[in-house]
């Protein structure tokens, strides 16, 4: 990633922080410190793992509930949080490429989800923004308005309820636009606090900071085993993790690529119309607001791009701000973050077995940036499979798919980019020595004669890692927005100390100083 002197945070908050995040007070659980014996251990506390295994303590199953770092903090807690079946254009694409009763299917198990949160919140008088809005898709360039037609011709066909019209109520010279009809917004965190609380009320066990690494499979106990040499005995186990901790036979770094974007909450002063909107264009726009405790925000979206590839993400800040300023006026940026997404090959999540050998091991993964639909309709289906009743929505999220256009396409070009960066990071030339890195700031560095990741604190404490990542040995590239190291082929994330923030990696980056 570009380094780029010229930066500046001016008008932007100075560090990245997330609106759900800071606006909540979350309980604090414990490491695993033993082993455990349950039925079902779930891996990853984001939308799916809490739904998941709160609708499995609510069946009568105990289950642990195992985190890496804190519940929410990953995608769920750094989402735009729009519950919508309108997944940008997807349904002109997916009639073609796998028919339109799958389409139909797919639709279905998102507006299910959505109707699930809603009847959630409504029967536990849940205080989390729940809104019905209008999801509206628009463009703002003449060349794309047929796509926006085609895409209505594929709501008709599959009985969307929704409209074409031209303009969307802001100071946007939108070309054309298609609305799906009452969709929603919420807090995901105050939303996802309830029903860790339901959970534990039932029995459940949560466990923080805790790294669940492998499965020995064996009959009829799997064992999972976690970074601190503790074990999970139970029949089966969820991988809800972003990325799954356990994907060795899958081969899922290689069946999904990671796309970094990025997020500003302002304060509003003026009224706002109402409605979600995302923009079809490049790069794309998403508007959305908030009312909650009082505040009243506008979410802005954005920008995107490969992780650990591109231009310094700070600019991406910068250019989702100017959009901000030129549409609505000087609003104050209360807060920004940034999110990763897992793409598959097809656009479908992988939402099941992980191979068809493993009849107790699940994942569910590559929600694209819908994870708040598709992660409740990933915990809704798991939990019939676990239960061994069945899903009609199974053979179609399965990860052992294989829909061979355009997926096949799609997956040489994404590991030619691979073989591009495993190349790139090595020939690079690399002058720079770390006695020149100035405080606050990151960059890559020679330390003896070898490329390293040089980052050094305000008070002047300097951290070296080795930048080849520890997944298959691509190297790292320093993200200014977020103050981490990131990886260009499969996106594993690593903090200016090497620790692991996504992986597929799971080890750290080798420490020159610590
Ligand atoms: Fe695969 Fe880095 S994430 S090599």
């Amino acid at each position: 990633m570009t380094n780029d002197s010229s930066l500046s945070y001016a008008g932007l908050p100075e560090a990245p922080s997330s609106y759900w995040l800071e606006s909540t007070e979350r309980e604090q659980f414990s490491s695993l410190d033993k082993d455990v014996e349950v039925d079902v251990a779930v891996v990853g506390g984001g939308i799916t793992g809490i739904t998941l295994a709160c609708l499995l303590a609510e069946e009568g199953k105990r289950v642990a509930l195992l985190e890496a770092g804190r519940l929410l903090t990953g995608t769920t807690g750094h989402t735009t949080a729009k519950i919508s079946a309108q997944h940008d254009l997807i349904y002109d694409e997916l009639i073609h490429h796998i028919g339109a009763e799958k389409a139909r299917l797919y639709y279905e198990a998102n507006s299910e989800a959505l109707a699930f949160i809603r009847e959630r919140v409504s029967k536990h008088h849940i205080e989390c923004d729940l809104t019905r809005e209008d999801a509206y898709v628009y463009t703002t360039t003449v060349d794309n308005i047929e796509k926006i037609d085609n895409e209505w011709v594929a709501y008709q066909r599959l009985g969307i309820p929704g409209e074409r019209v031209e303009r969307i109520p802001f100071e946007i010279d939108s070309k054309a636009a298609i609305v799906m009809s009452d969709q929603a917004r919420f807090h995901p965190v105050a939303y996802l606090q309830h029903l860790v609380k339901s959970f534990v009320e039932r029995g459940g066990l949560v466990f923080e900071n805790t790294t669940a690494l492998s499965i020995d499979h064996g009959d009829p106990a799997s064992i999972v085993k976690t970074a601190a040499g503790h074990t999970v005995t139970c029949r089966d186990v969820v991988s809800c993790s972003h990325f799954p901790f356990y994907s060795v036979q899958g081969f899922y770094f290689a069946r999904m690529y990671a796309e970094r974007s990025y997020v500003l909450a302002l304060r509003m002063k003026d009224e706002y119309p109402g409605g979600m909107y995302l923009s079809c264009d490049d790069p794309p726009r998403s508007i959305r607001q908030v009312h909650y405790n009082g505040e009243n925000l506008l979410i802005v979206g954005g920008e995107k791009h490969k992780t650990g590839q591109g231009i310094c993400t700070i600019k991406h800040y910068e250019a989702l701000e100017q959009f901000a300023r030129e549409t609505f006026g000087d609003l104050e940026i209360a807060y920004r973050w940034s999110a990763q997404d897992l793409t598959t090959l097809d656009n479908i999540p992988y939402i099941g077995r992980v191979t068809q050998n493993e009849p107790y091991a699940f994942i569910a993964t590559g929600y694209r940036k819908w994870g708040m639909s598709t992660g409740t309709a990933a915990a809704l289906l798991l939990k019939d499979m676990i239960l061994g009743v069945d899903n009609k929505y199974e053979e179609l999220f399965s990860p052992s798919r294989f829909y061979a256009d355009p997926a096949f396409r799609h997956f040489l070009s994404t590991n030619t980019d691979v073989a591009v960066h495993l190349l790139a990071g090595k020939l690079e030339l690399v002058r720079r020595h770390p006695d020149s890195v100035e405080p606050g700031e990151g960059s890559v560095v020679q330390v003896y004669g070898k490329r390293a990741g040089a980052y050094r604190e305000d008070d002047g404490t300097l951290h070296l890692v080795d930048t080849t990542c520890t997944h298959m040995g691509c190297e790292v590239e320093w993200n200014e927005g977020d103050r981490t190291w990131d990886c260009p082929c499969h996106g594993s994330r690593f903090s200016y100390k090497g620790e692991v923030l996504e992986g597929p990696a799971k080890k750290p980056l080798k420490s020159y100083t610590e």
